[in-house]
């Protein structure tokens, strides 16, 4: 065997009995392939970060719902958010139950919240408006607000959630406006959350944001602080995607160390023993994932090579959508090798816009048509934001299981699942594809 470039998912055995050629050829490209161990150990280090009591993982589902993994993720002792109805019904076919996932609202329909209220324990709701709505839906009940600690951080503007420039939350000076509207409707403050925002390397804003919140939740009453059963202060923890460079990883030990530091002080000083949750999505699931694809065109453009593939946009929207960048390795398989020196090649995919790119100008292995291409990092972010733009069909997903052997867990698409929908399909149409 001689993959071209690989040696990131030699080291993992990532894909166990198989090699990627072979999962390429039995399942079909675009395929999400998941590693159960991986998964796994990224679940136990998150809850390692603290031994306070009442310390739990919140799993936001947004990174990836395939409940396969959802269900991995609850035997580990994670719990669930939703933002959704449907994530929540993904939560609830992996078998979590109604006092183990957190909705987190935006901008939600009263109809919405009042579907949801009947499935859940707790639903946090992020503006006064919102606030409103719950309490005339609910009155009496009980409800988490989100609040904007002004301190935000991410890769990328769009996923900076908190601070000036975000939609999100409720900002401290509005804190008198949500206790008149809690008192109005006869509700509990039963939590308090926020998010700072998506990816970063460095724990301090994280913890400054941490620290926020708990300086303001100190400035409650003592009856409502007693009343809080959850504190939940948001995930965001980055993961290096630049695995060839050697990129740091975030430090989990600091952050562990600080953050317990922080939280202990705190529920000794309040005599506070409710829950705190951090509530990531891309740490839990971004490394466990890898997007295989395969070449079918390589030609040049000018004085551009390009590689071209069946990963779209459509397929992994990050790198046109933010310009992300994931590792790429290539895999030839036979005992072909390397032949040339690194070249730049802009590697694209099938869809038709020019922004479709994977990635620019990469300086990698000569690539050939009918090589498989690896995306790491790919299991965050990815098949939960595919589409069936261009009505391509959405991808197959496969997990290696912890013996190594591979599980499909979700089929590819069909031509029938594009039209499930339509209300005037043909009686002659032939939708099995
Ligand atoms: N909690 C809330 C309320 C959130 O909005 C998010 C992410 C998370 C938790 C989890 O954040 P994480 O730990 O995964 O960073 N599509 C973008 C990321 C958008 C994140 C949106 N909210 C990307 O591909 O980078």
């Amino acid at each position: 065997m001689a993959d071209i470039r690989s040696r990131y998912t030699d080291s993992l055995n990532f894909f166990g009995k198989h090699s990627a050629q072979e999962l390429a050829e039995q399942f079909g490209t675009p395929l999400y392939v998941y590693n159960e161990q991986i998964l796994r150990r990224a679940c136990r280090e998150l809850k390692g970060l603290s031994s306070q009591p009442g310390f739990g993982v919140n799993y936001s589902v947004k990174a990836n719902a395939n409940p396969a993994l959802l269900r991995i993720m609850r035997e580990e002792g994670l719990v669930v958010d939703a933002m959704s109805p449907g994530e929540l019904h993904m939560n609830t076919l992996a078998g979590f139950r109604q006092d183990e996932i957190l909705y987190i609202s935006n901008n939600n329909a009263p109809e919405e919240l009042q579907s949801v209220l009947a499935k859940v324990n707790l639903v946090s709701v992020d503006s006064l408006p919102q606030l409103d709505t719950l309490g005339r839906i609910n009155p009496g009940g009980k409800v988490m607000v989100r609040f904007n600690p002004g301190i935000g951080a991410g890769h990328h503007a769009k996923v900076i959630t908190a601070g000036k420039e975000t939609k999100f939350g409720v900002c401290p000076e509005y804190l008198s406006q949500v206790f008149s509207l809690l008192d109005r409707h006869g509700l509990t403050l039963a939590g308090v959350n926020q998010h700072i925002g998506s990816l970063f390397m460095q724990p301090d804003n994280y913890l400054e944001a941490v620290r926020f919140l708990l300086d303001l939740i100190a400035t409650f009453p003592a009856e409502r602080l007693q009343k809080l059963e959850v504190i939940d202060f948001g995930g965001g923890f980055g993961i290096p995607y630049r695995k060839y460079d050697g990129e740091p990883r975030l430090d989990m030990a600091r952050l562990g160390r600080d953050l317990h530091q922080i939280l202990e002080t705190w529920a000794d000083k309040h005599g506070y023993n409710g829950r705190f949750l951090v509530e990531p999505g891309r740490y839990v699931v971004a490394e466990c994932g890898i997007l295989l694809g395969r070449v079918h065109a390589v030609k040049n453009n000018g004085d551009k090579r390009y590689v071209g593939t069946d990963i779209g946009f459509n397929v992994l929207m990050r790198p046109a959508m933010y310009d992300s960048f994931h590792d790429i390795e290539i895999y030839r398989g036979g005992t072909a090798a390397a032949t040339r020196a690194d070249m730049p090649q802009t590697i694209v995919g099938n869809i038709c816009e020019s922004g479709d790119i994977l990635a620019k100008e990469r300086l990698l292995p000569e690539i050939y048509q009918g090589d498989v291409l690896g995306v790491l990092d790919a299991g965050a972010y990815g098949f939960s934001m595919s589409s069936p733009y261009n009505q391509r069909l959405r991808p197959a997903e496969v997990l290696i299981t912890a013996d190594g052997t591979a599980r499909l867990i979700r089929r590819r698409e069909s031509l029938a699942d594009l039209t499930v929908c339509l209300e005037d399909l043909p009686q002659e149409c032939d939708c099995q594809g």
